[in-house]
């Protein structure tokens, strides 16, 4: 094992776009959810300090590539192409991409939003590729973050919304007249990524990772947010 280094001494800096609850979300100044949270664990494994930055989802990869921050957990599904630009840790959880729509809605399954519909989406996210791929650009509308995707969702300026599940179903709890269907539109995993020059922070960061498995931890914060 080399030695890691990370763009501040002592500190592990991580990235992440905080309006994506239960993962991470503000609380007053606060970034915390689960990616806090087992950030945090393995920062203190790697007896490092924990910096977080909250930025825009689609500027994460760039950043961990120009050096701002060490890392990035922010739900991030690990993607081929993703993977063309950072790397990514062993994965700490699944994530679903599952549909929005409002009470009454007439999209009843995946098959519907090939119907001439409007979805809305945060932008360079998997959803936001996927439903480009499947239903083009002209059918989606891309928000800087999940909860404003949802406000569009409310004021009809889309007609459903493509968004992992946990946030889904946060959003949905906490704004009337919303439904997840009961679909899944494609299945996906979460896992941290970290800058291709760096391999040595990668290696530190699954063999911490593992640890944090193997004792429990990890369940153990994810049990504490998602409700079965
Ligand atoms: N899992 C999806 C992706 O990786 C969405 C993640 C959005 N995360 C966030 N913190 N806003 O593209």
């Amino acid at each position: 094992d080399g030695e890691f280094t990370t763009v501040a001494d002592g500190v592990l800096t991580m990235g992440t776009n905080a309006a994506f609850p239960p993962y991470e979300y503000k609380e007053g100044d606060q970034v915390v959810g689960i990616d806090a949270e087992i950030a945090q664990a393995l920062a203190d494994k790697l007896g490092l300090k924990l910096e977080i930055l909250d930025m825009d989802f689609a500027s994460l990869i760039t950043a961990i590539q120009a050096g701002k921050v060490d890392i990035s957990l922010a739900g991030m599904t690990v993607t081929e192409e993703r993977k063309q630009n950072v790397d990514f840790t062993d994965s700490y959880a699944t994530g679903v991409q599952v549909i929005i729509v409002k009470d009454g809605s007439d999209i009843a399954s995946v098959d519907d939003l090939a119907n001439d519909k409007i979805i809305g989406v945060q932008e360079g996210t998997t959803g936001h590729l996927y439903c480009s791929d499947d239903y083009g650009e002209d059918h989606v509308i891309a928000y800087t973050n999940g909860a404003t995707a949802v406000q569009a969702l409310l004021q009809d300026k889309v007609d459903c919304v493509v968004i992992d599940q946990q946030p889904a179903e946060e959003f949905v709890e906490a704004n009337d007249g919303l439904k997840i269907l009961d679909t899944e539109y494609v299945v996906e995993n979460y896992a941290a990524a970290v800058s291709k020059d760096n391999p040595a922070l990668t290696a530190a960061l699954n063999k911490a990772l593992q640890e944090l498995k193997d004792d429990g931890t990890i369940q153990g914060i994810l049990d504490k947010y998602i409700k079965a």
